[in-house]
């Protein structure tokens, strides 16, 4: 008797419920379903309250077979920003309030299967959550960690218990932020205080959002295997560092390069462009870019849930106007603290340019990076938009906000040379003096790097390339473990 064709492996997928983590994992997922696998993605209620406003992505996930959409509350209030400010707050209501809701979900069958019914093949969540490991051990679930920070950011946070015992950390309010950290390692020699990620910047042991970040990362080894959206050879020295605490590594990114490789390979050119925005993606930039000369744009963006104070936001205004150089400015209405409303600010702001500095809420960024106008890339170093310009060939100044971002910042300017760190200044002077050298003094010696590492992202992507390869061996091992 022949027998009945096995269904695909079901994935459930959780994401953080924050920009930058829905995003990378939207398109992690886009890839499995790419690939043939069935997918049920966990969102939080005020994710998906955005999500459903963007009909393009609601379609293009309902065209995979077996996958669906399915939420669960953060824990938070509803009106309450989930910005910077707001992110500790975000954590701890997952785990008191989201955690217990997943298990019930799990075990009412509220999370099985579309196509089957049946119950996840295997979980892969978050890195930043651990509690899915607790549960998923409870079902007979196998869960696999995806943590969508940098291999080096990974690593700092995962040596916080050790420069606590060698008295590194805390960081106290005197401390010569220059000093070299010498228990993370690999980074020895060029690693400082202030280029831990800023969760370390705390007076004591007892701070929760250090421990709560340094705990999180440490679970880790227990899950299943660690999925990195980075490349060999971008981050190669300091994945085998993390590979003498968490064996089973897939390095799959740039990811939103290796999913624009699979997609172009597909027939339809309507699918080569993915985009998971969750703000109103305003276009009219690409029309202004269309009419720059080449190279001659600096980018200014600093991702979803940075802000910063009145007094800043005049300094880069200044530094930049004082620049004499065009530029493009991603201003979302929150992002300046105080009383003026970032819509009135960029108003004012494209008056005073006269033409030669444009300014929207939010930015179809990764086209904007690929424009041949764009010449520099003033960013907060989040690493989506890090890879993002890596990828494009586009070199960065730094000017990092919070978490991973300090770290990337270091690796960006001092081992990668792909651009210049700004951390913890803001003044006009610096910035004006920082894009010109980024534009015109220092351009060639920065782009002969970038130009390098580009090419580099490019072919790890590429069939036969790592991340390709590593792409393949995880969809290999998922379908393994449905047999
Ligand atoms: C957060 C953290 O800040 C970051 O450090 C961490 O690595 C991931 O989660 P976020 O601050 O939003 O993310 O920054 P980033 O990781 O750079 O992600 C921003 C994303 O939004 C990028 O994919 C970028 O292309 C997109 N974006 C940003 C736009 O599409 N348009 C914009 O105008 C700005």
């Amino acid at each position: 008797m022949e027998q009945e064709p096995k269904a695909p492996p079901h994935v459930l997928i959780f994401p953080l419920p924050a920009q930058g983590h829905v995003n990378s994992m939207l398109k992690l997922a886009e890839l499995l379903a790419l690939a043939g696998l069935h997918l049920t993605f966990l969102n939080s209620d005020y994710i998906h309250d955005r999500l459903v406003r963007h009909t393009d992505i609601l379609a293009r996930f309902a065209g995979f077979p077996g996958f669906q959409f399915k939420t669960i509350s953060d824990g938070l209030p509803p009106d309450l920003p989930r910005d910077g400010e707001h992110f500790m707050e975000l954590f701890s209501a997952l785990k008191s309030v989201t955690k217990p809701l997943f298990r019930e979900m799990l075990i009412s069958g509220q999370l099985d299967s579309l196509s089957t019914g049946g119950s996840a093949t295997c979980m892969i969540v978050d890195g930043i959550l651990s509690f899915p490991i607790d549960v998923g051990n409870d079902l007979g679930i196998p869960v696999i960690h995806f943590r969508t920070i940098s291999a080096c950011s990974f690593w700092a946070y995962f040596s916080v218990p050790d420069m606590i015992e060698a008295g590194e950390l805390p960081i106290r309010g005197n401390e010569d932020m220059d000093r070299l950290i010498s228990k993370v390692p690999g980074m020895e020699n060029f690693l400082r205080c202030r280029d831990l990620p800023s969760f370390c910047r705390v007076r004591n042991m007892t701070d929760q959002n250090l421990q709560l970040v340094a705990d999180e990362t440490r679970q880790s080894p227990r899950a299943h295997a660690l999925i990195l959206n980075t490349f060999e050879d971008l981050e190669g020295p300091v994945l085998s560092h993390i590979r003498t605490q968490c064996p089973k590594i897939y390095t799959i990114g740039p990811l939103h390069a290796l999913l624009k490789k699979k997609l172009g390979s597909r027939k339809s050119p309507m699918q080569s462009q993915s985009s998971n925005s969750l703000f109103e993606v305003d276009r009219s930039c690409m029309e202004w870019l269309d009419a720059q000369p080449s190279k001659s744009v600096i980018y200014v963006s600093f991702g979803s849930i940075t802000t910063m104070t009145e007094d800043e936001f005049t300094e880069l205004r200044h530094g930049l106007i004082a620049s004499k150089k065009r530029f493009l400015w991603v201003i979302r209405p929150e992002t300046v603290t105080g009383e003026h409303g970032g819509g009135q600010i960029a108003a004012e702001l494209v008056k005073l340019t006269k033409g030669t500095g444009y300014v929207v809420g939010w930015a179809p960024q990764e086209e904007v990076l690929a424009h041949p106008a764009i010449g520099g890339f003033l960013t907060h170093s989040g690493w989506n938009s890090t890879l993002e310009s890596i990828v494009a060939g586009v070199p960065m100044i730094c000017w990092p906000y919070f978490a991973d971002q300090q770290t990337n910042s270091r690796f960006v300017s001092e081992v990668w040379k792909l651009g210049m760190d700004m951390k913890d200044v803001c003044d006009r002077v610096t910035v004006e003096k920082m894009v010109n050298e980024l534009m015109m003094e220092r351009r060639e010696e920065i782009m002969k790097s970038a130009v390098e590492m580009a090419r580099l992202a490019r072919k790890s992507v590429n069939e036969g390339g790592s991340s390709y390869c590593n792409f393949d061996r995880l969809i290999g091992d998922i379908r393994l473990m449905s047999k």
